[in-house]
């Protein structure tokens, strides 16, 4: 019999427990054994929960207990988790997390204590939700140099921009019914102004590269400034619009990674990932393109993804599992003008300026309005930027992917 905490009973604790109860038969035939939860810490009173017996507000009753060997952590935001996680994984219990904040912040540091404590820190749910994609990058494929990962990493953003052109709701309107659903963050300025998907690309990347990627360095930018014009021209011209977190990895061990609204093809996987869903495409150098497709956020899937790894901290209680990376001192983050994109603008600049500073555009047609929309040949951020302020009067300009 394992005996196991949950500290946080929020949207996705109370997941965590509900998948717990109902499912316990599947669950211990996974792990091995019985699961017994034993506590779950909130500040809050749930004196009418049917088990409210389980209830603390003292994280010490679990530190302390030397009978608990895998605690969820599902409270969100950095502190008090990262002191709560440490001294957990101090005192010799595997933390498993959905905590993408934490993660991202202080991963190298937390995957290092387990390391030396020989218990685990485990954080699929940190990524996509409920989607399997940080095991399978780290294990499946670990014959690979990962060369890029491309991913519509936020549900709320990607049911917002969903909303806007499949039911032509309003910004505002289409962000409340995300709320409702359970699908924001406490403060959807994270989801809108992209800083959630900031910090689930730096996950990524530091996966991929075995060094942590520090966030605070991934230029970020939201959907705050996406219209319902530029999401309907983009339509109109075969394209789709998405917030998508974007890693390139460099043979010389660089990194360049990124976060904003990009114009993606009909033809291209991501186009089709929509409502709440997240999709990550990755591209290896022996296995090409694979993509990870599934619910990115809400209450059930993110707890899947969370008791799934508090199961294999069960199994692996003797032993870590090696999933993780390590601190870097020295700078490998590459600069943007490192990377080359083509781009998709609209201007009300005629066609023929258009193609004096730009060269060879592609045009795009049916668009039934006045502005010309076109993609500039690929170009890297600094060129992009003189050519603009030449042709002056730019309505939009996104990054395109693929
Ligand atoms: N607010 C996040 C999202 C939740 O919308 O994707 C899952 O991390």
């Amino acid at each position: 019999m394992a005996k196991v905490a949950i500290m946080g009973y929020g949207t996705v604790g109370s997941g965590v427990y509900d998948i717990i109860r109902m499912n316990s038969k599947r669950i211990a035939d996974n792990a091995g054994e019985a699961i017994e939860l034993k506590y779950i810490l909130d500040i809050r009173d749930f004196d009418d929960h049917p088990e409210k017996f389980l209830f603390t507000k003292d994280v010490n009753d679990i530190i302390c207990d030397s009978e608990v060997s895998v605690v969820a952590e599902v409270m969100g935001g950095l502190h008090p988790a990262y002191e709560f996680t440490k001294s957990l994984l101090e005192a010799g219990k595997s933390v498993v997390t959905s905590n993408k904040e934490l993660v991202a912040t202080y991963g190298a540091e937390l995957i290092a204590i387990a390391k030396e404590k020989n218990v685990n820190y485990m954080f699929e749910a940190s990524v996509g939700g409920g989607i399997p994609v940080l095991r399978p990058i780290s294990r499946c494929l670990a014959a690979n140099n990962i060369i890029r990962i491309a991913g519509i990493l936020n549900g709320t953003t990607n049911y917002i921009l969903d909303q806007m052109i499949t039911n032509n709701k309003s910004f505002d309107a289409a962000l409340a019914d995300a709320q409702a659903k359970g699908y924001a963050e406490r403060n959807p300025a994270a989801d809108i102004e992209g800083h959630d998907a900031c910090r689930k690309i730096a996950i990524l990347a530091s996966l991929a590269s075995g060094k942590q990627v520090d966030y605070t360095k991934i230029s970020t930018r939201g959907i705050t400034d996406i219209t319902l014009d530029d999401v309907k021209c983009a339509e109109k011209s075969g394209h789709t619009i998405k917030l998508i977190g974007y890693a390139e990895f460099f043979t010389n061990g660089k990194v360049y990674a990124h976060v904003e609204p990009m114009v993606i093809g009909a033809d291209h996987m991501l186009s089709g990932i929509n409502g709440v869903m997240n999709g990550v495409y990755v591209t290896g150098d022996a296995v090409g393109d694979v993509m990870f497709y599934g619910a990115g956020a809400g209450k059930m899937p993110t707890a899947s993804a969370v008791v799934a790894d508090m199961v294999d901290s069960v199994i692996h209680k003797l032993t870590r599992k090696i999933m993780g990376w390590k601190k870097a001192d020295e700078n490998f983050a590459a600069n943007s003008d490192e990377v080359k994109f083509r781009y998709f603008v609209r201007t009300d600049c005629a066609e023929a300026e258009v193609k004096s500073v730009f060269g060879n555009t592609t045009g795009l047609s049916g668009l039934d309005q006045s502005d010309t929309v076109f993609i500039t040949p690929a170009m890297s951020e600094t060129e992009f930027n003189a050519a603009k302020d030449k042709l002056g009067a730019v309505k939009t300009a996104l990054k395109v992917l693929g």
